[in-house]
């Protein structure tokens, strides 16, 4: 429906789940490594993506880490950042929390001021030029052992007030988030919020411990936290937000087609679930591209779209003023827009 796919484009969005190395588009990718001098496996951007094929979580993550290696210099992390931020607001994204994963540079060479200092010039830069809010949310790679983590947060405790969270990812099955509970507890200790990624490929029991062990205040992905009712209802009764990613869902083959994504259940259930857009880049589609996809498949109407729109605000990290704003916004649209 041609006018759903204009309403979606107008509406004010939140994203609360992009990897911004999960943005890194093939052309930058190849042009960085050429601005920087480093090899990849792949020569071209049809190479590239004809790489883009992938059987589960690993598969992907084998060549996120590979294309992150291009990245080297204050400025790559601030284009990477930048770029993602015009195509975000060119959706009218108004409010964009990102995830870097630290550990992937710094185990290469790159120190962790490069990072933050490029990732943070982009957010300030956006702010002021598109009108945009911003969050970063320092994320620890779980395929690594705790005490990487630890020595990853000591790092950013000079950049403490850059970042408004932490949260998990990598690779899932083998990795429980029990085994992160000491650096979580002192991530909140230091008042950051925590969130992570948890029954995306991994068990329901994951994201108990999600909850009761990491005390996250959203469950990225979650999906398969459905396949156990009680735990289903306890989400639904604690108001937790779930990150969903549904093209990522599809590419990753968590689900076999869009039209067995279980959002339209989750929303059923009274589940907080939010649509974002995880590794844009690598998935075949921004948010907006997410929200359609879902929209199409699910039959989703209207009232459903905005649902999931205010979802993402009410789950933000921002203050309750600005809260109230966005929501107002996106109340007025759903009143007046075509
Ligand atoms: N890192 C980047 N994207 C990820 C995903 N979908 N799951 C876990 N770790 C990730
Ligand atoms: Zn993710």
């Amino acid at each position: 429906m041609a006018d759903l796919a204009a309403f979606i484009q107008g509406m004010p969005k939140a994203e609360l789940h992009i990897h911004i190395e999960g943005s890194l588009e093939p052309e930058m990718m190849l042009a960085l490594a050429r601005r920087n001098g480093v090899t990849l496996r792949y020569a071209s951007e049809a190479a590239l993506r004809a790489a883009y094929r992938f059987g589960n979580l690993q598969d992907f993550l084998d060549l996120y880490y590979e294309g992150m290696s291009v990245l080297r210099q204050e400025q790559d992390f601030y284009d990477l950042a930048m770029a993602y931020l015009r195509r975000a607001a060119g959706q009218n994204v108004r409010h964009a929390e990102i995830f870097f994963d630290p550990q992937g540079h710094t185990s290469r060479g790159v120190a962790f001021k490069i990072v933050i200092d490029g990732l943070w010039r982009a957010l300030e830069d956006a702010e002021r030029q598109l009108g945009m809010t911003t969050g970063l949310i320092l994320c620890f790679l779980r395929h690594l052992d705790e005490a990487d983590a630890d020595k990853t947060l000591d790092h950013a405790l000079p950049w403490r007030d850059r970042l408004i969270g932490v949260g998990l990812d990598s690779s899932e099955k083998g990795n429980p988030p029990s085994r992160f509970q000491r650096v979580f507890a002192r991530a909140r200790e230091l008042g950051l919020k925590a969130v992570a990624h948890a029954g995306e490929e991994g068990p329901p029991q994951y994201v108990r411990e999600a909850l009761d062990l990491l005390r996250v205040d959203r469950i990225d992905h979650g999906n398969r936290a459905l396949e156990d009712d009680e735990l289903t209802r306890r989400l639904v009764r604690e108001r937790m937000p779930l990150t969903v990613c549904p093209l990522s869902n599809l590419r990753l083959c968590g689900v076999p087609s869009l039209d067995v994504h279980p959002l339209e259940r989750m929303l059923q259930l009274g589940l907080r679930a939010t649509v974002n857009s995880d590794d844009p880049a690598y998935f075949g589609g921004y948010v907006g591209e997410n929200y359609l996809a879902v929209q199409q498949a699910l039959g989703l109407d209207r009232a459903e779209i905005v649902t999931l729109a205010r979802n993402g605000f009410e789950a933000s990290f921002i203050d309750d003023a600005l809260k109230r704003r966005y929501l107002a916004a996106l109340d007025d649209y759903g009143r007046t827009a075509g």
